[in-house]
């Protein structure tokens, strides 16, 4: 893969911080053309797929690493969104040299068809979790996004209460820094710890690998800034 000077810049053994505007990397030219066709749907990329896949190959290194006495890794896929992220994932844990992957699915649906609006201060979350087995294991959740909170600190409280996980440890590929959380988010936020990040992202409503707007999207190997006004009123 062709390395550009503006790689250097980046540092993906951390989680990658991106500003509004996007990673200042030049997205592929396909990404580019996809942006200009979709101008109605799309705003700009916000992360390339070359820095995805960069970031993605460390997290599976990372990961691999602090399991090494594990003979097991047990990711826990929430549904949707985070299945094209533990695909990848659970391949880079391989190629690192870490331990086996199993994986479970869940879903959960906290948004819907809806993009997030202001000023919210809980959700409903409706976790599905037929046919999930993780009873007394050491349990890795692969989540798409973390935004307001509310997803992963009700699954976590199902796993360990309900479905018998012995631990919950938490992996999302982006976190969103909230703009102007109110404070019952504040708290949630500042309760739920995570274990590996990808990307913190700014709090536009994204989609691309794997994670939708309105169910767009998902096939994109790129993450995409989307127009929130398409989506809140134009379909
Ligand atoms: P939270 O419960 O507010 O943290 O939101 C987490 C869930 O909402 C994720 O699992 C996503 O499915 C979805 N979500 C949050 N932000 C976005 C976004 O910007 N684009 C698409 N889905 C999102
Ligand atoms: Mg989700």
């Amino acid at each position: 893969m062709e390395t550009r000077a503006a790689d250097m810049i980046i540092d993906y053994t951390k989680p990658v911080k991106v500003p509004t505007s996007g990673l200042e990397i030049t997205p592929a030219d396909f990404e580019k053309a996809f942006v200009k066709a979709e101008k109605d749907r799309v705003s700009h990329v916000l992360i390339p797929s070359r820095c995805i896949e960069k970031r993605v190959a460390v997290m599976g290194e990372e990961i691999a690493r602090a399991s090494k006495e594990r003979d097991e890794i047990v990711l826990l896929v929430v549904l949707k969104g985070a299945f094209v992220f533990a695909a990848d994932l659970g391949r880079a844990i391989y190629r690192a040299g870490g331990p086996r992957v199993r994986y479970e699915f869940i879903r959960t649906s906290t948004y819907g068809k809806e993009i997030k609006a202001g000023g919210e201060t809980e959700r409903e979350v409706k976790i599905s979790s037929h046919g999930v087995n993780v009873n007394g294991d050491a349990v890795f959740v692969v989540e798409d996004i973390v935004d307001q909170g509310f997803t992963m600190s009700k699954l976590k409280s199902h796993l360990l209460k309900k479905a018998g996980a012995k631990s919950v440890s938490m992996c999302t590929l982006l976190d969103k820094r909230l703009d102007d959380p109110p404070p019952e988010v504040i708290e949630i936020r500042k309760e739920l710890k995570l274990d590996c990040v990808g990307f913190r992202v700014p709090d536009v409503w994204v989609a691309g690998y794997g994670i939708d707007a309105g169910e767009d999207f998902r096939h994109l190997p790129c993450i995409l800034a989307v127009d929130e006004d398409y989506y809140r009123w134009g379909r």
